[in-house]
């Protein structure tokens, strides 16, 4: 992407009219220069009006990204943590970012790393899937929290991340949100977030684990289209532009109260929670395990580590978190 073209957005973003000349005066840069940041921007699948005689103006701006609106917008436990938020225009993946950057000394959680994005140019999903995304349509970032127990004892963790974004969308009254097991976010049948986790450290000494968040705002045609599932954004249910600021504030103190209960407690604690937002409890599902076999059964309910029960032909069986996933019949 040519570097001119989200400043030149963030230029855009009063919504107002900019003439050519006046961005060559703000940047001092050549007309050849902010004509290669035009292509850009509009291969972004952003579009800008052009009017003669008046140059360009971007009508409808992103709400962009502020550090300062989401920490005011943080609900508890402020006190006793301290979040280190990076917002960044455009990064490959906001968990590569946090998992490049490991050194940074992190031993106990008196500083949280939160990185979010603007653009993810190379967002990754589950099972080695894109996770897409374009400009400011999404809510991307990702945090890194430090456990003093073992990756051994992190199962369920994926699990308990989900129930924080559905509380949270449950507090904006976004109704008829729920889980598919592992971690989907799910409104209705289409998929709303994601979630992947990925761990770091020793099977029982201390570990680290970045976790990565994605939630659709409001997804352009193009970015629709390019994913291969039903999928849906916040705008397209409730008809508003919702803050990102604000849903990550709240995101990230929900996100502080379930890790010490999570650390303090394990998923056990979660465990009746999870499963009144599991979409599929008591359905007829087909789950395909890493191997390509596909198991048909009726889901009972998760055991205390977070592997889902299914009641199949040869019995009632538990399947792990690992790379397995699931369709309903
Ligand atoms: C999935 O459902 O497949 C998980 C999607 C996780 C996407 C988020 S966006 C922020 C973070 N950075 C990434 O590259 N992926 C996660």
């Amino acid at each position: 992407m040519n570097i001119y073209a989200i400043p030149i957005l963030r230029l855009l973003g009063d919504g107002k009219f900019h003439s050519s000349a006046s961005i060559i005066e703000h940047f001092q840069c050549s007309r050849r220069t902010i004509s290669k940041a035009l292509e850009s921007i509009n291969a972004l699948g952003i579009h800008l009006t052009k009017l003669r005689g008046k140059g360009y103006c971007w009508e409808r701006p992103i709400l962009w990204l502020n550090s300062d609106v989401v920490l005011r917008n943080l609900t508890s436990n402020i006190n006793l943590r301290f979040f280190d938020l990076i917002i960044l225009d455009s990064i490959d993946s906001t968990n590569d970012f946090l998992l490049k950057n490991l050194k940074i000394q992190q031993e106990k959680n008196t500083h949280i790393f939160v990185v979010a994005a603007e653009l993810q140019t190379a967002g990754r999903g589950r099972l080695g899937r894109t996770w897409y995304s374009g400009l400011g349509d999404s809510l991307t970032f990702s945090l890194r929290w430090h456990f003093n127990h073992g990756i051994s004892a992190l199962s369920g963790l994926s699990l308990v991340i989900g129930i924080a974004i559905i509380r949270v969308l449950i507090s904006f009254s976004i109704k008829d949100v729920s889980l598919k097991w592992p971690n989907d976010i799910l409104f209705h049948r289409s998929k709303l977030a994601g979630i992947l986790i990925e761990l770091r450290g020793e099977v029982l000494g201390s570990s680290c684990a970045v976790i990565g968040v994605g939630i659709n705002f409001n997804l352009s045609n193009k970015i629709k289209a390019t994913i291969e599932q039903e999928v849906t954004d916040l705008f397209t249910i409730t008809g508003e532009y919702i803050d990102r600021n604000v849903i990550l504030g709240a995101l990230l103190s929900e996100l502080l109260d379930i890790l010490i209960a999570f650390e303090k407690y394990g998923f056990v604690h979660f465990k009746k929670e999870w499963v009144s937002y599991h979409a599929f409890e008591g359905k007829r599902v087909y789950l395909t395990l890493p191997n390509g076999s596909v198991i048909e059964g009726v889901v009972d309910g998760i055991n205390d580590t977070g592997e889902l029960f299914l009641i199949t032909a040869v019995g009632r069986n538990s399947y792990n978190a690992g790379d397995v996933s699931l369709r309903i019949k």
